[in-house]
């Protein structure tokens, strides 16, 4: 891959009439720039592929290299595309089409865009303030607005013109992106699948090709409709997938906290219970409610937050050693502050014992967390 490169893909079906044109046009108006452009031709019956070669013959390659893809049979604009992106040798690479419809003049305006912004994306757009179409019939007009909407509410993307085939992107973002490259809508993969990017857009009037004819027919609809629905499972998967880790993650910290609070109750209770009903010296029966929450904090962290199963006895001895050792931090925090509540402060010792349990349930909380069950 060239740094400061610009490879320009263009996809070709009986353009014999315009690819000269759009050729020449590019050159004109990136004079100052390394460039490239590849040519994907589809064995156009009109020559068009054979008129590339001869342009490259007549022009010479050494200032403007332009090379052509030749493709045995018709296979679809998005996976030509992906051909010209696989034979490029530019950082930077630009799609757009061979009719004319897209002006090469904007090239330009949307280079620095992408240099100025440093965005990833830059999408030619005609339905961003300043964009406009000429020269398409009502019906296709709703067409390209229905589809727009639909890629736009049902995708979730982020570009006011998803089916535009003109835009510029940064090579690097397409590094591992897996493209299944059905029909016309390239663009619309590339926005769903290098989810994350950055993307700006810069108004255009698209034109309507004066020579030649379109290619969009029937299949193509029935290629945009399966394009969207398979990018709608994907962003699926990828969302249920991010869920599920956050779920998990949710359910683990949700379940340390309520033995946490379990912890609490046993300790609480214990404590209360050996000085009120046995009559035991309130530091005594504190130590012993702390032995009974950690005792219960680890078996249901061992069992329930953490899933461990195995209770071999040399591992959960070692386990439990750690628990303790960890929580005898909190323990020691909360019979200080038991005894410093209770004698200094002439606080009364369940009022206390709710503040010093509740320290040491923190310390023991965050330590244990971190460090015996760490997995
Ligand atoms: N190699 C190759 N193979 N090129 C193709 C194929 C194909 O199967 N199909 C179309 N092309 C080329 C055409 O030669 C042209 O350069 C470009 O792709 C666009 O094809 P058109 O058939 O002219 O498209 P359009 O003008 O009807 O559609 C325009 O608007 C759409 C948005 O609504 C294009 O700009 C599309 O790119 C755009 O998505």
């Amino acid at each position: 891959m060239t740094e400061n490169q610009v490879s320009v893909i263009i996809p070709t079906f009986n353009e014999s009439e315009n690819i000269c044109n759009v050729l020449d046009l590019i050159k004109e108006h990136l004079p100052r720039i390394n460039l490239e452009a590849i040519v994907v031709d589809d064995n156009s019956p009109d020559g068009t592929g054979k008129i590339v070669e001869d342009y490259v013959k007549i022009k010479g390659n050494e200032e403007y290299p332009v090379s052509v893809i030749h493709r045995k049979t018709k296979s679809g604009l998005s996976s030509a595309i992906l051909d010209g992106l696989k034979k490029s040798n530019g950082d930077t690479i630009v799609v757009m089409d061979s009719d004319l419809s897209h002006p090469p003049q904007i090239i330009p305006k949307m280079l620095e865009t992408l240099r100025k912004t440093q965005c990833d994306i830059v999408v030619a757009s005609r339905y961003v303030a300043g964009g406009a179409i000429q020269g398409w019939p009502f019906k296709r007009k709703l067409m390209s607005k229905i589809a727009t909407k639909i890629a736009k509410k049902g995708l979730g993307i982020n570009s006011d013109d998803p089916m535009s085939g003109f835009f510029v992107f940064r090579k690097k973002i397409t590094e591992g992106l897996k493209f299944d490259a059905i029909g016309y809508k390239m663009l619309l993969e590339l926005l769903v699948k290098a989810n994350g990017v950055k993307v700006e857009e810069v108004p255009y009037t698209f034109t309507d090709r004066k020579k030649g004819s379109s290619k969009l027919d029937t299949s193509t609809i029935i290629d945009y409709c399966k394009s969207v629905w398979k990018l709608y499972r994907y962003g699926r998967q990828v969302r249920k997938t991010e869920k599920r880790v956050s779920v998990r993650f949710l359910s683990k910290a949700a379940r340390f906290f309520t033995v946490g609070a379990s912890g609490l109750g046993v300790n609480y209770l214990a404590s209360l219970l050996f000085s009120s009903s046995l009559d035991m010296w309130y530091l005594h029966a504190t130590i012993l409610g702390i032995v009974f929450s950690i005792t219960s904090n680890f078996v249901l962290n061992k069992y329930w937050t953490f899933e461990d199963r195995d209770f071999a006895p040399k591992k959960t001895a070692i386990q439990y050693g750690k628990f303790a050792g960890f929580s005898s931090i909190g323990a020691l925090v909360q019979l200080g502050m038991v005894y410093y509540l209770v004698d200094g402060f002439s606080l009364s010792y369940p009022v206390a014992l709710v503040l010093a349990v509740g320290t040491a349930a923190f310390s023991n909380f965050v330590l244990n967390k971190k460090w015996t069950f760490r997995e």
